[in-house]
């Protein structure tokens, strides 16, 4: 969601804050901004559409020398898709930039109101800039203490006041700010792919505290007014993970490094051919005092919790459920210290994944998170953390984290089977072992997408379309369905293979596309009926099977077979080729595969 990037230094800020503004276009936006001063002046320069069409606008100044300023990619939540709407907002000495929802911001802007002061955009941003310079007389840090008592909802700003130039001050609550100074100066972004030009080193705002950014350093000072000093992180990935390195899309960039992301996060994690958590500092106890697991996360994490379901219960036999995290609060869920409940996320920022994990606390619930963004709000705030480590992902459709999120899944599968005893130790070493492989299997489906490309052509011109499955495969399905929709625009469906004949089979018509997954041994000949039912309906079916599959010729238009692998490491092989699907579907309609319309690659609002 929104990108927010500021710097003040001795270089062209307008110049970083228009290279940060490129670097974070992933995250989905539909409209972009920047202030800047000028000698004692700010300049503010919007536009609707992309970070080009507001470099081509900002190009007027490109004889002005600005060395601070802010920048924002605005996805809208308050007002339209105008320029009115679009960050930086001002109101009187005060520019701001805001990831985020003012939740009171009406009430807010009525208490304005009886001050004869009205807000020209529709936005809760422009209220919050409002808030500020009410509350401004010449102390920055004073009018920000004293405004952010009265803001409720999520929030990470960026401001700027005209009579303080050369400054830049940030404060967070909930929305993610990363900030690092070096010797070009001080820059500070919603998330790291902004900051590594500079530096690999970074930190991030602690909540509710306030940084000040001049050219020379980043001071932080917490509500009190406290000196702080912040717990420096450091990514091993540099500028080259972060951009295309010769592929036309981040998505097939990121599809092709699953080998090396797999590898970086199982090979820590096994010793003596055992899955080992030692070096995570995650205790057995965790497990050994379990009597249920809650999985919750949001959208492809959550089918990665689907699979982590079936393998957690299969070797361990101890009860999991899957939740919807934006539900998860709304359910009343039944949470005890002997309850762990594991949140998935690739950004570690998802609003509505974090505040389940915030309510499982609360309720006295045991909490373990898997996440790939080090220090992100989930990772801070959990008990215990599992890192990904796929590297930055920056395509919106999650492909690389995925996969890592599905191998941390087999490996507390595995651990936990151990510590409980449900299955011999020869038999983990087993599944451990099959478990490296998968960087290696991996590599080897990769080559698959020239069989891929073709049959993707064949979905072209469809409307709408099936996927089913059983076990493992229902849960593939789901996650083949998410990625085709979100990159193709092709309305699709998850069904589990068995469910499709009460009701959806009236859907399934002459040509109509089934994408059947039968990967599994032990629900195969099912899975051929069910295929059957849609084929003797006219169904179009691609069909993913086994390496040893025996499939009768008339039983689908296209049969996609996995290299051989032991049937519960199957979806490693079927996530890769449901990606291509969806990937080479998208490029055969034309589409920018990155950057999906409507969508943000880090939902930082519920
Ligand atoms: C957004 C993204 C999805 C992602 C989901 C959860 O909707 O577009 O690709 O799966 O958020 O994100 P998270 O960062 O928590 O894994």
């Amino acid at each position: 969601m929104c990108g927010i990037i500021g710097f003040t230094g001795n270089i062209d800020a307008k110049e970083v804050l228009l290279q940060g503004l490129k670097a974070l276009e992933y995250r989905g936006y539909d409209s972009a901004g920047i202030s800047f001063f000028t000698d004692d002046k700010i300049t503010t320069v919007k536009a609707v559409g992309k970070v080009s069409d507001l470099e081509g606008k900002a190009a007027l100044f490109s004889n002005t020398s600005t060395k601070c300023g802010i920048g924002h990619t605005r996805w809208a939540t308050h007002g339209g898709v105008t320029e009115t709407n679009c960050h930086p907002h001002k109101s009187g000495r005060v520019t701001l930039i805001h990831n985020g929802i003012i939740e009171n911001y009406k009430e807010l802007a009525e208490e304005l109101a009886e001050k004869g002061k009205q807000p020209i955009s529709q936005t809760d941003t422009e209220i919050a800039a409002m808030v500020i310079d009410d509350c401004y007389k010449s102390n920055p840090l004073k009018a920000i203490r004293k405004a952010v008592k009265k803001l409720q909802g999520a929030y990470a700003f960026l401001i700027m006041f005209e009579d303080h130039p050369g400054s830049i001050y940030a404060i967070r609550n909930g929305s993610p700010l990363v900030a690092t100074a070096t010797k070009e100066g001080s820059v500070i972004a919603s998330d790291m792919v902004a900051l590594i030009k500079y530096s690999k080193d970074y930190f991030v705002l602690p909540e509710h505290h306030i940084a000040q950014l001049t050219s020379k350093s980043i001071k932080i000072t917490d509500l009190d007014q406290n000196e702080v000093e912040p717990d420096m992180l450091h990514v091993n990935w540099d500028m080259a993970a972060a951009r295309k390195g010769g592929y036309d899309y981040f998505m097939l960039k990121e599809i092709h490094e699953q080998p090396e992301a797999l590898r970086n996060t199982i090979s820590p994690r096994i010793k003596n051919n055992m899955p080992d958590f030692a070096a995570d500092a995650i205790p057995d106890s965790l497990f050994s005092d379990l009597n249920r697991i809650i999985i919750t996360a949001c959208g492809t994490a959550m089918h990665a919790g689907l699979i982590g379901k079936n393998m957690i219960e299969t070797l361990t036999r101890v009860p999991v459920s899957v939740d919807i995290a934006s539900e998860f609060r709304y359910q009343n869920p039944i949470l005890d210290k002997r309850t762990l409940v594991i949140t998935i996320s690739q950004s570690g920022e998802t609003a509505d994944t974090l505040a389940a994990l915030r309510l499982a606390r609360e309720n006295g619930a045991r909490t373990l998170s898997i996440v790939n963004v080090k220090g992100s709000s989930i990772a801070r705030e959990s008990e215990y953390v599992l890192y990904t480590h796929a590297g930055p992902e920056i395509a919106v459709a999650s492909t690389k984290a995925y996969t890592v999120q599905l191998a941390v899944m087999y490996l507390i599968a595995f651990r936990f089977a151990f510590v409980k005893g449900t299955i011999s130790n020869n038999e983990i070493v087993k599944l451990t072992k099959e478990l490296e492989k998968i960087p290696g299997f991996v590599n080897e489906i990769l080559s698959c997408d020239t069989s891929i490309e073709p049959i993707s052509k064949k979905l072209l011109k469809t409307e709408s379309l099936f996927f089913i499955g059983r076990g493992l495969d229902y849960a593939l399905s789901c996650e083949g369905s998410i990625k085709l929709k979100e990159v193709s625009y092709i309305h699709s469906e998850a069904y589990a293979a068995g469910e499709l004949k009460h009701g959806t089979i009236s859907l399934i018509t002459d040509n109509v596309p089934v994408i059947a997954l039968a990967t599994q041994e032990n629900v195969f000949a099912k899975m051929i009926s069910n295929i059957r039912e849609v084929r003797s309906r006219g169904a179009m079916v691609i069909m993913i099977a086994g390496a040893d599959a025996q499939v009768d010729a008339s039983l689908c238009d296209h049969l996609i077979t996995l290299p051989p692998i032991d049937d519960a490491f199957a979806p490693f092989g079927a996530a890769i080729i449901l990606q291509y699907i969806a990937y080479y579907t998208a490029i055969a309609r034309g589409l920018n595969v990155d950057q999906p319309r409507n969508l943000a690659k880090s939902v930082t609002v519920e």
